[in-house]
C-alpha cells in the first residue's frame, strides 16, 4: 500500500498543456476521486501515476521515493481503463491472471489467486467464459479483478462505471468501496459524475483546465468551495450566481441591496445561492415562478426575481406552484457564499445579515 505524492507535476505535448503544477498528497489507503469536466486532465493524471506517461516537469513519489524513472510494470499499480480493454480471445481466468505473466509463480498458485480475486468481485462462476459472453457489468468486474490480482499499491479507476445502467452502477459503487476497504489499497477514481465522487470518496480533487481547483472532503467542496468553478461544478442543480458589488457593507445587485458584515468594499463579486437552500417563505425576496421541472421526488423551479433568474428546489412529488405564481424566497444567511468577481476565489469573512 502506498502514500502518493505529486510535486509540481506537469504534462505537456508541445503547446498543449494537459496537466500543470499538480501538487497533492494521498494518504495510504485513502480513496480519492478526481472530478472535472471533459479534457481537464483526469486521465492524463492517471497515466502519469501508472507510468504510461512521463511527466514533463515535477516529481511523482510512492512512499517518499521518486518513481519518475520506474517502468509501469515495476510500479505495482492496478489500472482499470474506461474501455475495460479485456483480451477477447482469452477466458475470464486468463484475463485475470495476465498481469502475473512476469511473476515467477506456479500455475496452480496463479489459478488459486485468480479464483480468490474472482470471488471478491463475485464472478467466480464465469471463469471459463470469454469477455464476449459477459454483460457490461461482468466485464467491468473482470477488469477490476485483473487490476487487483497483483495486490497493487495503488488502484487507478478511469470512469469504470460509465457504461453501466443506473441500477448496476449503484451496486458497483458500494462494491468497489467494499473491496477497496477490504484490501486497504490507495485508490484514485476518475469520474465526471459528482454523485459518484461524493458518495465513494474520502476526498475529491476537483480539476479544471489541467489544474487542481480544490482538494477537499465532499462536504467541504459543497459548503466551502474555493472558487466559482467548484461551486458550480459540485452541487446539483448548479448554484445560482448573482453578479453584484459590495459597497458600504452592502451587497448591491441592480436595484437591490443587502446588508452584510466582514467586508466593506469589493468592486465585483458573485453571490452564491444554492437552489436546495432557497425556500418559499412568508417573507423574503419577491419572485415569480417561470419554470417548473419535476425531477421525481423533487421539483426544480425557476423564478424571475430582482436578482435575476433564480432556481430553487422543493422536496415534493408534485408541483404546488404554477407559472406566474408570486412567491417569496428565503434562505439561511449563513449558507450564502461570496466570490471575487475577478478571479472567482471565495471571499472569506463576508456574511450576509439579511436576505429579503
Ligand atoms: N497524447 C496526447 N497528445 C496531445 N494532447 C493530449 C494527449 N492526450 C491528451 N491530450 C490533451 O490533454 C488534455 C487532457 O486530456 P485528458 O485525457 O487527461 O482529459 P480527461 O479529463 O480525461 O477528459 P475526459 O473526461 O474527456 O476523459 C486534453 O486537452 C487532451 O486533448
Ligand atoms: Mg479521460
Amino acid at each position: 500500500m502506498a502514500r502518493i505524492e505529486l510535486v509540481g507535476v506537469a504534462k505537456r505535448w508541445g503547446n498543449t498543456v494537459a496537466v500543470e503544477d499538480m501538487r497533492t498528497e494521498l494518504e495510504d489507503r485513502e480513496f480519492v476521486a478526481i472530478l472535472g469536466p471533459s479534457g481537464c486532465g483526469k486521465s492524463t493524471t492517471l497515466f502519469l501515476l501508472a507510468g504510461i506517461y512521463a511527466p514533463t516537469e515535477g516529481e511523482i513519489r510512492f512512499d517518499g521515493v521518486r518513481v519518475n524513472e520506474v517502468e509501469p510494470k515495476d510500479r505495482n499499480v492496478g489500472i482499470v481503463f474506461q474501455s475495460y480493454a479485456l483480451y477477447p480471445n482469452m477466458t475470464v481466468e486468463q484475463n485475470i491472471m495476465f498481469p502475473l505473466r512476469f511473476v515467477s509463480m506456479e500455475a496452480t498458485e496463479a489459478q488459486k489467486q485468480a479464483r480468490e480475486i474472482a470471488e471478491l468481485v463475485q464472478i467466480e462462476k464465469l471463469l471459463e467464459r470469454r469477455p464476449g459472453q459477459l454483460s457490461g457489468g461482468q466485464q467491468q468486474r473482470v477488469a477490476l479483478a485483473r487490476a487487483l490480482i497483483k495486490k497493487p499499491n495503488l488502484l487507478l479507476l478511469d470512469e469504470p462505471l460509465s457504461n453501466l445502467d443506473a441500477t448496476l452502477r449503484l451496486s458497483m459503487r458500494s462494491e468497489i468501496r467494499r473491496i477497496q476497504r477490504e484490501l486497504g489499497v490507495t485508490t484514485i477514481l476518475v469520474t465526471h459524475d459528482q454523485v459518484e465522487a461524493t458518495t465513494m470518496a474520502d476526498r475529491i480533487i476537483c480539476m479544471n483546465d489541467g489544474r487542481i481547483e480544490q482538494i477537499d472532503t465532499p462536504e467541504n467542496l459543497y459548503r466551502r468551495p474555493n472558487t466559482t468553478f467548484v461551486a458550480s461544478f459540485v452541487g446539483s442543480p448548479p448554484i445560482n450566481l448573482v453578479a453584484g458589488s459590495i459597497r458600504e457593507s452592502r451587497f448591491v445587485a441592480g436595484e437591490r441591496s443587502f446588508p452584510l458584515s466582514g467586508i466593506t468594499e469589493t468592486a465585483e463579486v458573485w453571490m452564491g445561492l444554492r437552489p436546495e437552500l432557497l425556500a418559499v417563505a412568508d417573507e423574503g425576496l419577491p419572485a415569480t415562478v417561470a419554470t417548473i421541472e419535476p425531477m421525481g421526488r423533487e421539483i426544480l423551479y425557476g423564478a424571475d426575481s430582482p436578482l435575476g433568474f433564480l432556481r430553487f428546489l422543493e422536496a415534493a412529488p408534485l408541483p404546488r406552484f404554477s407559472f406566474g405564481d408570486k412567491v417569496r424566497l428565503a434562505t439561511v444567511v449563513e449558507n450564502v457564499l461570496f466570490f471575487d468577481g475577478t478571479d472567482g476565489g471565495r471571499i472569506d469573512g463576508a456574511s450576509l445579515n439579511e436576505f429579503s
